[in-house]
């Protein structure tokens, strides 16, 4: 007898009910099993990830990888992702129009941006307020005043995560009662004043010829004149915002342009200790400190600290030789500006060629300067050299 008779003979309708029973019991089995197999699995993977989707870290990236065979969990910790800096669509500076604002409470201000290079296809801004119950900021970089206070708006960049600017917000609300509200720090001008301030005359190094110094709260005047370079820094708190003068003579410079059918706009102004700070260190971890000194100040030593600098249109060399860089460099002291880091002067000034780099002296001195064919050290009779 073969098996296949024994099949034939078997009572085929009951056994093929129970097995079909029997079978159906181990599908669900099977199918339970499965289902808790993936509820851990999706409960372990989870748990490395406390960060809600879409939101960006500015911890490190971690990492998690679970392995379905083994059921070993590892966790790795990344270094913060930088972009290339050999790409030319990586984001290497964001400048803004203005660094501080003062806003009464309800008020909004947007800061223009300027992202270096200006020719990159990413320009994607991240948007951030330190404190949303003193301010507020949308995605497009409209800042709303909500409560008095201070706090700092940050713009970084979603190409380059670690180059980023950040505006200083000081909010006032003019319902308060008197005592209560904050205010704006008093306008200031790049010419010494002779006012009760503390005055010393040793503090700073001697120039070569027989200018007069003098240091008033460890700010440098030659000749009456506020110097901030290599040699000669600012204390930390020193944050004047943009001088009015300056701010005032550069809009009738701009119109004097557009006149002309040319655009001269305001690309970076006043820029405070620590957002000199964020730059320069940028630039030294992209390019190295000694490259980073030849075209960026360290903290303490821009000129864009005294409020009395301007950097105009593309921060770049792209601006040289544009008609608009023409004009200014022809016409800047009728408004009281100089170039200040002219062509083949870096052994003077300290830094490269910088086109786009305005700095306020007055009309006077503007165009004594201008007239001259120096630089302001040459002018002055001073070095711009760091001290280490
Ligand atoms: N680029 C100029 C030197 C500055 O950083 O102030
Ligand atoms: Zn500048």
């Amino acid at each position: 007898m073969d098996n296949n008779y024994n099949e034939s003979r078997r009572p085929k309708k009951r056994v093929t009910k129970k097995m079909a029973q029997r079978r159906r019991l181990i599908a669900l089995a099977v199918m339970v099993l499965i289902l808790i197999l993936g509820i851990v699995l999706i409960c372990v993977a989870c748990s490395g990830d406390d960060e809600p989707s879409g939101k960006k870290s500015n911890t490190p990236a971690v990492t998690t990888t679970t392995s379905v065979t083994t059921m070993v969990t590892t966790t790795t910790t990344a270094p913060v992702p930088t972009a290339d800096p050999n790409d030319p669509n990586t984001i290497t500076k964001i400048d803004l129009s203005v660094y501080e604002v003062y806003l009464n409470v309800g008020e909004s201000k947007m800061p223009l941006v300027t992202m270096t290079p200006s020719s990159s296809t990413e320009k994607g801004e991240i948007w951030e307020s330190s404190n949303k119950a003193v301010a507020t900021v949308d995605w497009l970089g409209n800042i709303t005043a909500v409560g008095a206070g201070e706090c700092y708006v940050t713009v970084t960049s979603e190409n380059n995560p670690i180059i980023y600017a950040e505006v200083k917000v000081v909010v006032t609300d003019p319902n308060a009662p008197a005592g209560v509200t904050t205010s704006a720090t008093s306008a200031q001008s790049g010419m010494i004043q002779q006012t009760g301030q503390t005055q010393t005359t040793t503090a700073a190094p001697a120039p070569s010829g027989s200018a007069d110094v003098q240091t008033v709260d460890e700010v440098t005047y030659i000749d009456g004149i506020l110097i901030a370079n290599k040699s000669y820094g600012l204390p930390a708190d020193y944050a004047p915002g943009l001088d009015p003068t300056t701010e005032s003579q550069f809009n009738a410079l701009s119109e004097a342009a557009a006149q002309e059918g040319l655009n001269i706009w305001l690309a970076s102004g006043y820029r405070s200790y620590e957002y000199q700070s964020t730059i320069y260190n940028n630039y030294s971890s992209l390019y190295g400190a000694e490259t980073a000194d030849t075209f960026s100040a360290r903290p303490g030593h821009s000129e864009h600290q005294t409020g009395l600098a301007i950097d105009v249109n593309s921060i770049d060399d792209s601006f040289a030789n544009t008609p608009e860089a023409e004009w200014l460099a022809q016409h800047a002291h009728e408004f009281g500006f100089i170039i200040r880091y002219p062509q083949g002067k870096q052994h003077i000034t300290g830094y490269k060629y910088e086109p786009w780099h305005i700095r306020y002296l007055g009309v006077e001195t503007a165009t004594a300067v201008y007239n001259s064919g120096l630089t302001l050290e040459e002018y002055l009779g001073i070095d711009s050299v760091y001290g280490n």
